[in-house]
């Protein structure tokens, strides 16, 4: 059987990596890795790859930045000729990027069968683009494969037979149990003491430039009271360049490169709070029992909030800055790798590939 798979940003190499390890476990399953260059900056994609230990990618499509339209399309131009080339049997897709519904969009027409993991979340916010990328690629795909049950019901009442879906749990969650150990061993440099650790991305929260001084202006009074850790993600760093940012009042206050992966599993376990807008570290935080504050007004993972340690602060900086304080109070010691969530036990993958392989996730 000859498996496709395609990654294009950040949070797609750390669900396909256990994906891409346990089928490989299969000698009859031949795999193809494609990158669709989304994502390109060295410190957004190659450190992933060396330390998740993915196979270099077959193909790279080399898109890069645009436009929604621009980057879809590009994407779907150089990806339908290597479908065409490569006629896999199956192309699995991961979450919810340009490149996750470009790719999916290309195979439907072709006729080639798309496995989707990380199906079934919904924010039912569709101001995010990912939103119409996580609904379209749903439609779009034959295997649907769920983190968790909320998902599954979601797509049923979207009228997806049941049949399609598979409610296997959290590949990112794979990747964390593999390497927590080495990112306990993990020492990062200013990490000391008590700290915060922050990162947003979403254009609600970086495109808006009053928005996002003010809460720069929040962080910065919050490193008043401990260290903040910001590693600052490229399309953040534009708009901050944008606005010509000077935090230089807080020494505490520390905008950093984007980290690798282990270093910032090494920094969110020991986090006091992490503040995010990110969909994984949502996640992530609940496995590892650190409280968490989302600045958005709604979630696709109400689970983390639902069993974990999330909590919703929306467009809100008072919000922000009391439900901080209380956790802060609380000195809340971290719950690590309590494990909350049904199937957020590191075996998802091998779901997936029983699934795909063998028809069922039963031994
Ligand atoms: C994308 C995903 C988002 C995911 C995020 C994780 C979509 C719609 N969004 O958002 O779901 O949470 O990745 O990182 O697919 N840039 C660089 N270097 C890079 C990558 C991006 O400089 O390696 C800059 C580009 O100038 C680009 C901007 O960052 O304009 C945004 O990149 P893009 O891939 O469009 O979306 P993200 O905001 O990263």
């Amino acid at each position: 059987m000859h498996i496709l798979h395609v990654v294009g940003a950040r949070p797609n190499f750390m669900k396909a990596a256990p994906v891409l390890r346990a089928l490989n476990s299969y000698p009859d399953v031949r795999q193809t890795l494609v990158h669709t260059g989304q994502h390109y900056d060295a410190s957004m994609s190659e450190v992933f790859f060396r330390e998740l230990e993915m196979p270099e990618p077959d193909v790279n499509l080399g898109v890069g930045s645009g436009t929604h339209g621009q980057q879809t399309a590009a994407v779907m131009t150089a990806f339908e000729p290597v479908v065409i080339e490569h006629k896999p049997e199956l192309v699995l897709v991961y979450g919810d990027v340009n490149s996750t519904l470009a790719a999916a969009l290309v195979c439907a027409k072709l006729a080639i069968p798309v496995g989707h993991v990380e199906a079934g979340l919904r924010s039912r916010d569709r101001a995010m683009p990912e939103e119409i990328n996580r609904v379209l690629t749903d439609r779009l795909s034959d295997l649907l494969f769920t983190p968790s049950d909320d998902g599954d019901r979601n797509l049923l009442d979207e009228g997806i037979p049941r049949s399609r879906i598979h409610l296997v749990g959290n590949v990112m969650i794979d990747t964390l149990v593999r390497l927590l150990p080495k990112a306990k061993t993990h020492l990062s440099n200013g990490a000391n003491g008590r700290f915060a650790l922050v990162t947003l991305h979403r254009p609600s929260n970086v495109d808006d430039l009053v928005w996002l001084r003010d809460l720069l202006t929040t962080l910065a009074d919050l490193s008043d009271q401990l260290s903040v850790i910001f590693p600052v993600h490229p399309r953040t760093r534009q708009r901050l360049n944008d606005l010509g940012i000077d935090h230089s009042r807080s020494t505490r206050l520390h905008l950093l490169e984007p980290l690798p992966y282990v270093e910032f599993i090494g920094l969110q376990r020991r986090a006091a709070v992490v503040i995010t807008d990110s969909g994984g570290i949502q996640e992530e935080t609940t496995f590892l029992g650190i409280p968490c504050l989302t600045v958005r007004e709604n979630t696709e993972r109400p689970i983390t909030i639902s069993l974990g340690t999330n909590q919703l602060v929306g467009r809100n900086l008072q919000k922000l800055r009391d439900s901080a304080e209380a956790i802060l109070q609380q000195k809340l010691s971290p719950q690590e790798e309590r494990n909350p969530v049904p199937l957020w036990d590191g075996r998802a993958a091998e779901r997936i590939a029983r699934i795909i392989v063998r028809g069922s996730a039963t031994e």
